[in-house]
């Protein structure tokens, strides 16, 4: 076992800096950004208005992000006023994005005990985008650009990592802006402003670590509401079933009945859905479910019929997808930062985007027929290992699985269209 992975496992009080130390000992050790899991600070200087705006997520869910991010037109863009002007309002901005395929989903990693790991997942998504290296066709490249932003577009990993990551930026000193999805979907709950109760449906990770309550609490009381009343459900499933995978038989609509009927039960339950506090705001926490939403509101509306629970779902529900609302965040932030990229993009600054497999190297065991990593090797991995279990490679139609595929096809068309078509 690598030292630093002895550190980790021999440390008990202070685990958690342990991790950091862990991090920035590698980081330290490799200065020139050559290495897995570094990156070269000295890329960092001067007027970074150019480089391009960074975008990870636990998978392709985040990809929900990204097309919100090509397609907003809030503002003017020109002049920063809100309102649309027929431009999109990151039409100059470039993108590269990271989907960490290989080691998703981040929903399950604290149920499994592995709160730290994911944490330490969540410091390599973030040194990907802010290094220059990644594999393509077996060749190890370092022509990545840094990123000016890191966009957390996975609600569980901003549930894990939003602080480690704003105090890893501030350590390293970097002018890096770093925005996650879930205080931007507080926003929403925010503005949107609907009286009732707010429901909240995410994976098991994010409702466990109670940021989604937590932070609409925080950010209505900062505004002079009352305290809200939150309800949430934890899915560990819909997420897969969302993306096709093999292993959950369920259907989406399925699986939607069933996580929705568990919100509402447990609002019930709670006492707190009674005559005039039924869920009204419903929070898409997770990047998955805005792809669904007909579903979930098809499967609320059928409850509704229930005379036990009527009282408990308002007649008609707002949604709030953190998505839109991290997009107008960021536009706000890189304006105040004086970080937008002005002018048009060349030709040859297009978006990249990137996926994580299972290493090429990877003993058979570890890994299920369609090579991908085993959940039983995936979730008994400790911190503290900078070997590459899995490797960073280009995305493009084909690399994507065939259910992403057309989920992303279907669903996502400006994303669609920027990907390369080998
Ligand atoms: N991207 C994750 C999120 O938004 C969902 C998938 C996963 O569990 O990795 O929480």
């Amino acid at each position: 076992m690598p030292l630093v992975a002895v550190l980790i496992a021999t440390s008990t009080a202070g685990a958690e800096d342990a991790l950091v130390s862990a991090v920035d000992a590698h980081l330290a050790s490799h200065p020139d950004g050559l290495e897995a899991f570094s990156f070269d600070r000295t890329r960092y200087a001067g007027d970074l208005s150019s480089l391009p705006i960074g975008v990870f997520d636990s998978g392709i869910g985040g990809l929900t992000v990204l097309e919100a991010l090509l397609t907003l037109d809030d503002f003017h863009n020109d002049t920063l006023t809100p309102g649309p002007d027929g431009r999109a309002d990151f039409h100059d901005e470039r993108f590269i994005y990271l989907g960490d395929q290989a080691n998703m989903p981040y929903g399950n990693y604290a149920k499994a005990g592995r709160r730290d790991f994911l944490r330490e997942l969540i410091f390599k998504d973030a040194i990907f985008l802010l290094g220059n290296r990644y594999r393509e066709e077996g060749v190890i490249r370092h022509d990545k650009p840094p990123v000016k932003a890191i966009v957390i577009a996975c609600n569980t990993a901003t549930a894990y990592g939003l602080d480690d990551l704003r105090a890893a930026v501030n350590r390293w000193n970097l002018p890096v802006l770093v925005v996650g999805v879930v205080e931007a979907g507080a926003r929403g709950v925010l503005e949107t402003g609907h009286p009732g109760a707010i429901g909240v449906l995410a994976t098991v990770g994010t409702c466990d670590s109670g940021v989604y309550p937590r932070t609409i609490q925080g950010t209505l009381g900062l505004a002079g509401r009352r305290v809200a009343t939150i309800t949430q459900q934890g899915s560990a499933d819909l997420a897969a079933v969302i993306e096709g995978d093999p292993s959950r038989p369920a259907t989406i609509a399925e699986q939607v009945a069933a996580d929705v009927r568990c919100l509402v039960d447990s609002h019930r339950a709670s006492q707190q859905g009674a005559e005039g506090n039924p869920l009204t705001t419903i929070v898409l926490g997770c990047t998955h479910f805005p792809l669904v939403e007909g579903e979930i509101d098809a499967a609320f509306a059928a409850l509704r019929e229930d005379p036990t629970l009527a009282s408990c779902i308002a007649p008609v529900r707002h949604y709030v997808d953190p998505a839109q609302w991290t997009a107008r965040q960021l536009f706000r932030e890189l304006a105040a930062g004086k970080l937008r990229r002005r002018g048009e993009a060349s030709p040859e600054a297009r978006d990249r985007l990137f996926l994580s497999v299972a290493a090429p190297t990877s003993p058979a065991e570890r890994l299920n027929a369609d090579g991908s990593l085993r959940d039983a090797y995936k979730y008994s991995r400790q911190p503290g290992q900078f070997t590459e279990d899995t490797v960073v490679v280009p995305m493009t139609r084909r690399s994507l699985p065939e259910s992403s595929r057309r989920l992303v096809s279907e669903n996502l068309p400006t994303v669609w269209k920027r990907l390369d078509d080998r």
